[in-house]
């Protein structure tokens, strides 16, 4: 396949956005990435979104941003694969500009999400859970997340607090990202007395709901040469069972251990030489289990990484170097699109005070679902 660029960014702060409509926000997200490309209109465009039909009361979300956006009579799609979505629409876009059929395209993830009230936006976030095993029973995404975080416990005999660092390293990087939702950085008491939302996952420990719009612009060749050219050197995507019962273990993610080993065996590297990972914290657990899937640990053991500072942006493996998911913020379909456009700038070189020292690879890994739906890139500067 041939090399796919990543030549342009573009983002909206991640925030409770009341005046801006789901195509308006869209819509910036994607002029400043093709502003920043230098590029007028793509050859095609594709959009990653998961709740529109429910939170919006709009679908087609292709057609409707190519129109808003004025591409007229270019082909548009929109994929959803729960929180993976925008990951998935960046994959479809890259294998259409890899396999020579277009030379440029438009990603936009986005997800506007507090337009609806919390019991609503709780009751959508579960679709992505096994209709008649899960959602059925009542079971919340916050609740799934806490059953797979109690069943680690047990068997790894890990403490809730044990998992504080993972949220104070998140909410310490995003002070430096003017885009995320939450800038402020929190104490070890904070974690340890914030309210119990479904035992034992915290407030803590969990991303926050909120507005967003990423977009990046994939290309056949570099269209910049005043800064260093990043591509992708490997995609990777991988299905589990939807429900958690169905799985052989809840407390690993083999679609993510998968995933991350194609990923790797495509780029010909090992985790030791990514100098970023922008991982899927959703959850503090799936901080602890993507880090674990993905190979830069055994299983269970993930906390120590946390514990010892070794995850922080100066440090062995720097992951949410913009605050990740639990402060920069997750809003869903437009999760995968926020972590690859962050990567993409600490291979340039270009992240502020939490520059990562090493920039010739970096990795993504966004989870769709509790586990059933991963997608893994890593990405190369040149
Ligand atoms: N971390 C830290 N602070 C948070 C927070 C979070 N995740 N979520 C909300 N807050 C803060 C708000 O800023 C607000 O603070 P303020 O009173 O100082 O203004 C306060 O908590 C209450 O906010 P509110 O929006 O009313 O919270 P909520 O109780 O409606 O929702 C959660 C909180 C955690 C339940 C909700 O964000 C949630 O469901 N998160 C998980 C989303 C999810 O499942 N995503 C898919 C994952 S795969």
């Amino acid at each position: 396949m041939n090399k796919v660029y990543i030549s342009g960014i573009g983002q909206t702060p991640v925030q409770e956005k009341w005046d801006k409509s789901l195509k308006e926000l869209a819509g910036d997200a994607g002029l400043l990435a093709l502003n920043d490309a230098g590029i007028g209109y793509p050859d095609a465009l594709f959009v990653g979104n998961m709740m529109s039909a429910t939170a919006n009361q709009q679908l087609q979300l292709g057609a409707l941003l190519a129109d808003w956006l004025g591409f007229h009579h270019k082909p548009a799609l929109h994929v959803e694969s729960a929180c993976s979505s925008g990951s998935s629409a960046f994959r479809a876009a890259l294998m259409a500009v890899a396999s020579g059929e277009i030379t440029s395209a438009l990603v936009i993830g986005v997800e506007k999400m507090t337009d609806s009230p919390s019991a609503e936006i709780t009751s959508s976030l579960a679709t992505a859970a096994d209709a008649d095993l899960e959602w059925d029973m009542g079971v919340s995404f916050v609740a799934l997340n806490a059953l797979i975080m109690r069943r680690y416990m047990f068997e790894y005999g890990w403490k809730h607090e044990d998992f504080a660092d993972f949220s104070l390293n998140a909410h310490a990087n995003a002070v430096h990202n003017p885009y995320a939702r939450f800038q402020k950085a929190i104490s070890r008491d904070a974690f340890l007395q914030a309210g119990m939302i479904c035992d034992p996952i915290n407030l803590m420990d969990a991303s926050p709901v909120g507005d967003g719009a990423a977009a990046v612009v994939l290309t056949s060749r570099p269209t910049r040469s005043d800064r260093k050219h990043v591509y992708v050197a490997a995609s990777s995507s991988m299905t589990d069972t939807i429900s958690i019962q169905n799985r052989k273990s809840a407390s690993h993610l083999l679609a993510a251990e998968e995933s991350a080993k194609k990923a790797f065996a495509q780029a010909g590297v090992q985790p030791k030489d990514i100098g970023v990972f922008e991982y899927h914290d959703a959850f503090s657990i799936m901080a602890a289990l993507s880090l674990e899937a993905a190979g830069f640990c055994e299983p269970g053991q993930a906390p120590h990484l946390a514990k010892e500072g070794k995850i922080r942006f100066d440090s062995d493996i720097p992951v949410a170097t913009m605050g990740g998911l639990k402060a920069r913020g997750h809003p869903v379909g437009a999760t995968g699109i926020y972590q690859i456009l962050e990567v993409t700038q600490q291979l340039w070189g270009l992240a502020g005070p939490t520059q990562v020292k090493r920039t010739k690879f970096g990795m993504t890994q966004n989870i769709g679902g509790s586990g059933s739906n991963i997608t893994t890139h890593i990405l190369k500067s040149e």
